[in-house]
């Protein structure tokens, strides 16, 4: 029906998968039907909540994880052409999207009508694991094929820029999708036909509905409110009218470009009056109009840099690509970007910085006034009711050096610790410099650009005297002085980065006219394309057992049809939560008051303590209170968290109240409305060497586990060793960072019962802690998970009371509600791996034999003491043995409270500080022997040591790391790059190399008990099982886990999901092959057919369905060997791993896809760990400062190894395992720890060349900044000789 809307000038038309869609204001007593959006909707919202195609995900909801991208394309008003590209429309508004013709992950490929060759490329070369992430990766691969065709793999490398996975470790999806480029040999040709024969391929449009058959919908309506005011003019002077119009009376009117900014620092700005879109202006669309994207002005200036006067472009084009990704740049505009640091002074904006260098001018208007201004003149202008509509960039002269830097955190993806330009006028002949240069600096403070005196200090000078650069260093020195910015890095890194720049653009201006050891200083540090190999032995005898053949629910991940907790679709009057959370980390609540909150528009209720229907203490884990109480264990070390504070607040973010209102914008708006006083505030306790300084008793061994290891005296011996060393080391905690959010949906039932489905690793938990919470028999709550997207430890303890608040506020009004957390609340509120202080003495001889270790680990516990702390430390004492021989040792845990979350589970917990404390001391007595890390290692291998007693076990360990070992030495050509590592350090002053070594003897403790439910089916002989254990990337799903089959199962988690409920079926399949026995042809005649002995068995009454349990075994031990080569940049701290090989044995392989995939994702985990994830707090509150996806870093695929190369080993059987195979989802967490010890082995090169030889310890994370501290570069070593 046509709508009888009376504002029908601002309809919104466009399509999703060819379908039509509109956005029409509501008017009075008008008759249209549809959807209600309002100015701030975004696509992604409106994709997953009004149209129910949720294979388009969310995540960060700030341009950063790629979760949430969509192919869009649209008409350039400027060239009439159609452009294709990916964007993230978690950032773009719905009424922005006029004229769109919008793909989503759905509309390219399905299991009906078949999937698209990325679909099933991706899904067939092991690209997914959980596959929250899958459906973006594809959509952005599928925009690359739109607008490309084929594509070239550095184009395919920079497309999936944007693109976080937190499972795979990015080398099969880059893998997959590098066969869409020319460059694929003729056995990857075939593997993709075969993909896209098995997989019923449809080509590669996509358009797999035109919206013009019969029978197809009608299109379909949203709404906006009759007040809302959005303006999409197509002229120039009609968006100035506009602004002017629409802003009088003091409204605020946003203009609309990318809208990407929403990302940045205007995420959680209150809506506009009104928007004014400047997307369908001809003018700004042209070339270098303002509303030309950074893609497209990328694409421009490489064209550009062709030109006679423009050759700098090429460098400002090499810059840009390092803004945001390319989803972000295919919608953000250069003149948006200049707009946000107009707001935000400090913003360090690249695009500001390399247009002012350029020299750029503007023009700006407002009404039918026309001014034109340079760059930095429009940070002194209002911009009120103006409009920047273009900019020139004038030639610049081939005497003019152009160079610019970007200093950050991670490879890509981040904003800049410091970003500079610089343009020196520079005579090639002389080295003078002939005019004044231009030197810009951002990251340093919001009023700082020019370095203004050392301009002027080096004009006319010759940059090749040694005066001219202490000069020029000196007076830099006296005049960037860093503002503080606790959320990035500290003002003396940033200060001397701003040095360390000044110095390289001097090396790079001077080129060969520097002595040859110091011209890498003047280059990039760079990484070419990733590449890699993986090795594995298959036995055919086995198969499908060992067989490599990609996950059963792959394709269904990569079409986005594999629902995840969020994407089920909403139960009628289903309410949303989103939490109140405690802003200082260690004050009492004296009043909370959400009257404000309340008194909005669609808010239900806000739940706190009071409300709780049965108990507010939340049990982590209750099922061990009554066995260690068994075991006469203190009761009190039984974890205690509260659903919502009622009184002391312990930690900063720690849940007060639930906000539950009709949708989940209005109840992330209301919460932002309560009001929480607090008294008798106190300075938080954050770390261990604080909370140390109270307890000291956490330098003991600890109270809550007794436990400790003691081999020999390791006093006495430490006494007598030859050589005595001590040190201290330290990791930090880590953010699970599951790229999908803790999410949960509690419905209650006719008759009491609860149905809650939750994402979690435990559903047995889940259900318990609900139970307690809301006071209602287990009986009655049916607990249900289908899948996960990406758990790592984090949905165990963390879901429990996400669920029971949930629970809570369902009970409370008896309505269905889903709770559904944001990355800033779970980085605040959630628990996250153990952070520990490593203290030790150790007494070796020359050869580096360790004659003596006394060893103490101090775990940060959180708020009070927990039974996971409890397990760890029981744990960690035994790993730290690695495969060491431990002649004189003793290793004693400690622990501490401190005002944080209560720490919990992360991949390979324990292990892996355990390991790394082992290999720490291992290169500490190397450093101080000047020794090859390695020999010392060699030296006090456990392994193949006389000393030792054989037995079958250490027999088996001997043979298997004696063949690692000299397969990595020969294969990776240890010796050879040694020597050429040992030639580089002599050679680059400033770069330095080194490759350093890891074995590794992990122990899997297979503590799990796993039930199963299998069942034949009569009338076909089909089977169905459904078993205990939670998928989440390891191709562990069946049927869905619940508690009805599962009532007393346990926690997915430890890497032996997959073997437990593997036994745990095995052991149900004897119990029902046993009973089908009697039905099956006497031997010597010929086998019947299955489903004639199922039939007959059934008939006869046979029970055709086995419930069985497999409880707790022997643990085992997994082998593993890493090799990591890396080079780092010492003047700035950045890092490349140019090679690591990693060699782990998985037993024989139960699936060697899987396995090398998980092998590559817990390295890749593991790098995050030791190397980018960084927690910052504000000392006084003990706020998260890195709560986003903005400025919290796990790897991207450019952090990855250049080339990566992993190895199973040779099939070793593993009598423990199922089908003789081993744990991998966890152990190769542990050997990225050798990355760390590279960057330490390189710095410590470094500081040799500084005339500093003592060790110096590398915590973890070693982010850019801590390397570089930690090579002590001082002011006068910056010199040219
Ligand atoms: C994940 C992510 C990472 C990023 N990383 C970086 C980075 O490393 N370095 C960096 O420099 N930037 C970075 N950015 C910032 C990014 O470049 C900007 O968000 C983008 O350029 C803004 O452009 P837009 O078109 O989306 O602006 P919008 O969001 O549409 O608008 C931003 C502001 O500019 C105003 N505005 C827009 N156009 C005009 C105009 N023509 N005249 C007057 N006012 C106007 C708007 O009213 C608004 O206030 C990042 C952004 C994201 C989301
Ligand atoms: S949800 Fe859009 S980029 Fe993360
Ligand atoms: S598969 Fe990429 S996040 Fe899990």
């Amino acid at each position: 029906m046509a709508p009888t809307n009376a504002a029908n000038d601002a309809a919104v038309s466009f399509s999703i998968n060819s379908q039509p869609h509109k956005v029409l204001k509501r008017a009075a007593g008008d008759d249209v039907s549809g959807d209600d959006v309002t100015s701030t909707t975004t696509l992604a919202e409106y994709l997953r909540r009004h149209q129910q195609l949720p294979g388009t995900k969310t995540m960060c909801r700030e341009g950063m994880c790629g979760a949430c991208v969509v192919n869009v394309t649209s008409v350039n008003p400027a060239t009439g052409q159609p452009e294709s590209r990916a964007v993230n429309s978690c950032m773009v508004p719905l009424q922005a999207c006029g004229d769109w013709s919008i793909q989503t992950v759905e509309g390219i490929g399905n299991r009906k009508d078949g999937y698209h060759p990325v679909q099933a490329r991706l899904a067939h070369m092991n690209g997914t694991q959980c596959g929250y992430c899958s459906p973006g990766m594809v959509m952005s691969m599928y925009s690359l094929l739109q607008s490309k065709g084929q594509p070239t793999p550095e184009q395919v490398e920079q497309a999936m820029d944007g693109n976080l996975c937190r499972c795979t470790g990015y080398r099969p999806i880059l893998d997959a999708f590098k066969t869409f480029t020319g460059e694929t040999d003729d056995s990857t040709k075939k593997l993709v036909r075969d993909i896209e024969e098995a997989a019923g391929c449809h080509g590669n449009s996509g358009a797999n509905c035109k919206g013009t058959c019969a029978g197809c919908p009608r299109a379909r309506t949203a709404l906006t409110p009759a007040g809302s005011t959005w303006r999409v003019p197509s002229s120039l002077p009609q968006a100035l009218a506009d602004l002017s119009g629409l802003s009088v009376g003091g409204k605020t009117i946003r203009l609309v470009a990318g809208n990407t900014s929403t990302g940045v620092l205007d995420k959680y700005e209150a809506p506009a009056d009104g928007y004014v879109s400047l997307l369908k202006i001809p003018e700004l669309r042209e070339v270098f109009g303002a509303a030309v994207t950074l893609s497209q002005l990328i694409t421009e200036l490489e064209k550009l840099s062709g030109s006679a006067g423009y050759r700098h472009c090429a460098e400002m084009a090499r810059h840009l690509r390092l803004v945001a990704n390319t989803p972000v740049r295919n919608a953000a505009t250069w003149a948006g970007n200049l707009m946000i640091k107009y707001k935000h002074r400090s913003f360090p904006s690249d695009v500001f910085l390399l247009l002012t260098a350029a020299r750029a001018t503007l023009k700006i208007a407002e009404g039918r006034k026309m001014e034109e201004i340079s760059v930095e003149k429009l940070y002194e202008i209002s911009m009120a009711n103006k409009i920047i509509i273009s900019m020139k960039l004038p030639a610049l002269d081939d005497k003019y050096i152009f160079k610019s830097y970007k200093i950050t955190p991670r490879a890509i993806s981040a904003h800049a610790y410091v970003n500079a330009a610089f343009v020196v006028p520079c005579d090639s002949a002389t080295g003078k410099v002939t005019e004044r240069p231009t030197l810009l600096f951002g990251g340093i403070s919001g009023q700082f650009v020019h370095a203004e005196n050392t301009e002027r200090f080096l004009t006319g000078r010759c940059l090749n005297e040694a005066s001219t650069v202490s000069g020029a260093l000196e007076t830099l020195r006296g005049e960037v002085r860093p503002e503080p910015d606790p959320e990035l890095a500290d003002v003396s890194y940033r200060a001397r980065l701003a040095s360390h720049l000044l110095f390289k653009v001097m090396i790079h201006t001077l080129g060969d006219k520097v002595p040859a050891h110091l011209r890498s200083a003047g280059q990039d540090l760079t990484r070419d394309l990733m590449k890699g190999t993986q090795e594995f032995e298959t036995d055919k005898t086995l198969w499908p057992v060992n067989q490599a053949i990609p996950k059963l629910e792959a394709e269904i991940q990569t079409s986005g049809e594999a629902e995840y907790l969020d994407d089920q679709h909403e139960a009628p009057g289903e309410l949303h939560g989103y939490y109140v959370l405690a802003t200082v980390g260690n004050a009492v609540i004296s009043s909370i008051d959400a009257s404000q909150a309340l008194a909005m528009p669609g808010v239900q209720d806000f739940v706190t303590a009071k409300d709780v229907m049965g108990s507010n203490d939340n049990v982590l884990m209750g099922q061990f209170v009554t066995f260690f109480g068994a075991l006469g264990l203190d009761g009190k070390m039984v974890p205690t968290d509260q659903l919502f504070a009622d009184g002391r607040v312990r930690f900063c973010g720690q849940p007060i109240g639930l906000v539950v209102a009709d949708n989940r914008e209005v109840a992330r708006r209301a919460a932002a409305l309560v009001k929480v006083h607090y008294s008798q505030q106190e300075r938080p306790v954050l770390t261990i060497k604080e909370a140390l300084i109270n307890q000291p008793e956490g330098r003991q061994q600890t109270k809550l586990c007794p436990a400790n290891l003691k081999i020999g005296d390791a006093d006495v011996a430490l006494e007598q060793a030859p050589h005595r060393l001590s040190g201290e080391w330290e990791v930090g905690t880590q953010f699970h960072f599951t790229m999908e959010p803790q999410s949960v949906r509690v419905v209650p039932n006719e008759d009491g019962q609860l149905n809650v489905f939750s994402a979690t690793q435990t559903i047995k938990d889940v259900v318990d802690a609900v139970s307690h919470a809301v006071n209602v028999p287990s009986n009655k709550i049916n607990g249900q998970v289908r899948r996960i997207g990406g758990g790592y430890g984090g949905k165990i303890t963390n879901s429990l009371p996400v669920a029971s608040a949930c629970a809570v506020a369902a009970v409370k009004l008896n309505r269905p509600v889903r709770v559904v957390l944001d990355i800033e609340n779970m980085i605040d509120m959630c628990a996250t791996r153990l952070p520990y202080l490593i203290s030790y003495e150790a007494g070796y001889d020359d050869s580096g034999r360790l004659l003596a270790l006394k060893m103490h680990l101090v775990m940060n516990l959180g708020h009070s003491n927990t039974l996971l702390g409890f397990i760890e430390a029981m744990d960690v004492i035994q790993r730290v043995k690695n495969l060491y021989h431990a002649e004189h040792w003793t290793v004693t845990p400690g622990t501490v409270t401190t005002n944080q979350c209560l720490y919990t589970a992360c991949r390979a917990p324990g292990s892996v500080q355990a390991i790394a404390a082992i290999e720490t001391v291992m290169n500490h007595i190397a450093h101080e022997l000047r020794m090859d890390p390695w020999e010392v290692r060699k030296a006090n291998f456990a392994v193949g040591n006389p000393k030792i007693p054989p037995t079958p076990q250490s027999e088996d360990a001997n043979r298997v790391v004696s063949l690692m070992v000299s397969e990595m030495f020969e294969k990776a050509d240890i010796m050879k790059r040694k020597a050429d590592i040992d030639s580089f350090n002599k050679s680059n002053r400033w770069r330095k190399r080194a490759l350093a070594m890891l074995p590794m003897n992990y122990h899997v403790a297979m503590m799990s008990k796993m039930v199963t439910l299998v069942s034949i089916y009569d009338k076909d002989g089909s089977v169905a099982v459904s078993h205990g254990g939670v998928e989440m990337g390891q191709g562990l799903n069946t049927k869905p886990n619940n508690t009805l089959v599962n009532p007393n199962g346990f926690v997915t988690g430890g890497s032996v999901g997959s073997e437990m409920c593997s036994l745990a079926v095995r052991q149900a399949c004897d119990q029902l092959k046993e009973r089908l026995k009697p039905f099956r042809a006497p031997e010597g005649e010929p086998e019947r057919p299955w489903q004639q002995v199922v039939q007959m068995a059934s008939m006869m009454g046979t029970n055709l369905t086995a419930h069985t349990l497999r409880p707790w075994s022997q643990g085992y031990s997994v082998w593993g060997l890493t090799a990591a080569e890396v080079e780092l940049d010492v003047l700035t701290g950045e890092y490349r791993f140019n090679r690591v090989d990693v060699y782990e044995d998985a037993g024989q392989s139960l699936s060697p896809w899987i396995d090398v995939g998980q092998v590559e994702g817990a390295f890749t985990m593991g790098m995050g760990l030791f190397l980018t994830e960084q927690y910052r707090y504000d000392p006084e509150t003990g706020r998260k400062l890195t709560n986003r996806a903005w400025n919290y870093y796990p790897p991207t695929h450019k952090d990855m190894p250049r080339d990566f190369r992993v190895k199973l080993l040779k099939n070793n059987k593993n009598d423990v395992g199922i089908f003789n195979s081993k744990a991998t989802g966890e152990p190769a967490v542990c050997m990225s720890h050798a990355c760390l010890l590279a960057i330490q082995q390189a710095v410590a090169e470094a500081r040799r060349d500084a005339g500093l030889n003592d060790w110096v310890t590398i915590n973890a994370p070693s982010t850019v900044e801590y390397t570089e501290t930690a090579c002590e570069t001082k002011p006068e070593m910056l010199v040219l000789s």
